[in-house]
């Protein structure tokens, strides 16, 4: 390990970069999304399992990682199998992750440029006295301006490099602890008008009340890739800022607080949007223009609704920010390690290859529609291809990786679980139940079992 590397300085800094990293467009726009196209309750169910016996132990394990191998991910992975005496080729885990982190970037700036257009979109009043319908065609006349989306997902891309150019922390925790409260305040405020539509008791059950026949393999596995894309892991994000993170600090705290906040706002979003859509007749499974169907419905409609609706997207646009900036942190580490180049030099070189991955996902939510590669846009694919392939399978190998081969001591040294109870359901989970509960999910969805 070298001294040069970034360190946080507290704590506190850690904690709100990686609260940074897992809030963002997967609570908000996805979670929602994806929860009315899998129907609702069950689904969610499962997503909640997901997090609590999967998501929290292995994020533990990422950071534990992180912090021990000081390096990039496929270092780290290899130094600590080095350690332990196993094979090299563990770095491959490491690889994977960041390539997954990397290629999930390519369809979240364009996400993120979608939200960033919206902006003026409220601030022009354009939501105020439209019907659903209008609102909704206003969404479809976006998608097919190739140019609008263009001109915002390249601008959240070069934002993004040039924060990372600089080093991830500057600027990052000040945003982390300011805009996120303000964000979670104006969900909480969205929550507070969806209790006025006369229908929020209708979006509660559609969320909380499980309905298992609605529930398909494909479902379990679609909420088991969620909790991995929410909490940031097996994409690089979590090691690399793990690896930043000073020994003195609780993993275990600390990650307990991360899954609790992440998942309290995609709750809460979900209680903000259902009760919307059913107000207003709306499909639950429209697919990713959801929120940008639902909300400006409300900002429409309420009181204070334009400010509402212009502080809103900026502060979601700021969320996807932060997670960005995790997603290509890896890679960037990762370069600079390599060829000892400045992080400014890395970010140069990847971003005109993530600017071509960008491209070809913005075009496909409209242009490639009548023509999908095998029923599925390129934005469908790179989802799928991430987060229900290789996040479940990179994280059934972290799984294995840091209960299996790390040796025991080194990760009751790490953990701050102790020795005794906590540490052992820790290890007993990483063991056998998260991989377990994976390779059921996955053979589940596949129609073998
Ligand atoms: N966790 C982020 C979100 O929920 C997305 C993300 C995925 C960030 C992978 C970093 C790495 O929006
Ligand atoms: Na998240």
């Amino acid at each position: 390990p070298s001294s040069g590397r970034l360190q946080w300085s507290t704590r506190l800094s850690f904690i709100l970069a990686a609260t940074g990293s897992a809030i963002g467009l997967g609570n908000i726009w996805k979670f929602p999304y994806i929860t009315g196209e899998n129907g609702g309750g069950a689904f969610v169910l499962v997503y909640l399992a997901c997090i609590l016996v999967i998501g929290i132990p292995l994020m533990m394990a990422e950071i534990m990682i992180g912090r021990r191998g000081q390096q990039s991910p496929p270092n780290a992975m290899a130094s600590l199998a080095k350690e332990a005496g196993s094979n090299s080729l563990w770095k491959i885990v490491g690889w994977a992750g960041v390539i997954a982190g990397f290629l999930i970037l390519s369809f979240y700036t364009v996400i993120a440029g979608w939200s960033v257009s919206y902006i003026s979109v409220a601030a022009d009043t354009t939501f105020v006295g439209k019907s659903p319908a209008e609102i909704g065609s206003m969404f479809e006349s976006m998608l097919n301006d190739p140019t609008r989306l263009l001109t915002w997902s390249t601008l959240v891309i070069l934002v993004t490099l040039f924060i990372v150019g600089k080093g991830v922390k500057s600027g990052l925790e000040k945003a982390v602890n300011i805009l996120m409260p303000c964000l979670l305040v104006l969900i909480i405020v969205m929550v507070g008008y969806a209790m006025t539509t006369g229908h929020f008791m209708q979006g509660v059950s559609f969320l909380f009340n499980p309905d298992f026949s609605k529930l398909s393999g494909e479902s379990m596995l679609i909420a088991l890739g969620h909790a991995f894309f929410t909490l940031s892991l097996a994409s690089g994000a979590i090691m690399t800022y793990g690896s930043y993170l000073p020994k003195s600090v609780s993993i275990a705290k600390t990650t307990i607080y991360i899954g609790i906040v992440d998942t309290a706002v995609a709750l809460l979003a979900g209680l903000a949007i259902f009760p919307i859509v059913f107000a207003n007749n709306l499909e639950p499974s429209a697919g990713p223009g959801l929120i940008f169907v639902t909300l400006p419905i409300a900002f429409g409609q309420m009181p204070f609704g334009t400010i509402v609706g212009i502080l809103f997207f900026i502060m979601l646009s700021i969320a996807a920010l932060t997670s960005a900036i995790s997603m290509i942190e890896p890679s960037v580490a990762r370069l600079v390690e390599r060829f000892k180049i400045s992080r400014f030099k890395a970010c140069t070189l990847l971003g005109f290859s993530l600017w071509l991955l960008s491209v070809g996902s913005a075009l496909s939510f409209n242009l490639w529609k009548e023509e999908k590669l095998f029923g599925k846009t390129f934005f469908d694919m790179v989802d799928h291809l991430t987060a229900n392939l290789m996040m479940p399978l990179g994280g059934l190998a972290i799984a294995i990786f840091s209960a299996w081969i790390i040796n025991k001591k080194v990760s009751q040294e790490e953990l701050g679980l102790g020795k005794g109870v906590m540490y052992n359901i820790w290890l007993f989970t990483m063991r056998f139940i998260t991989p377990i509960c994976i390779v059921i999910v996955f053979l589940n969805a596949l129609n073998i079992i």
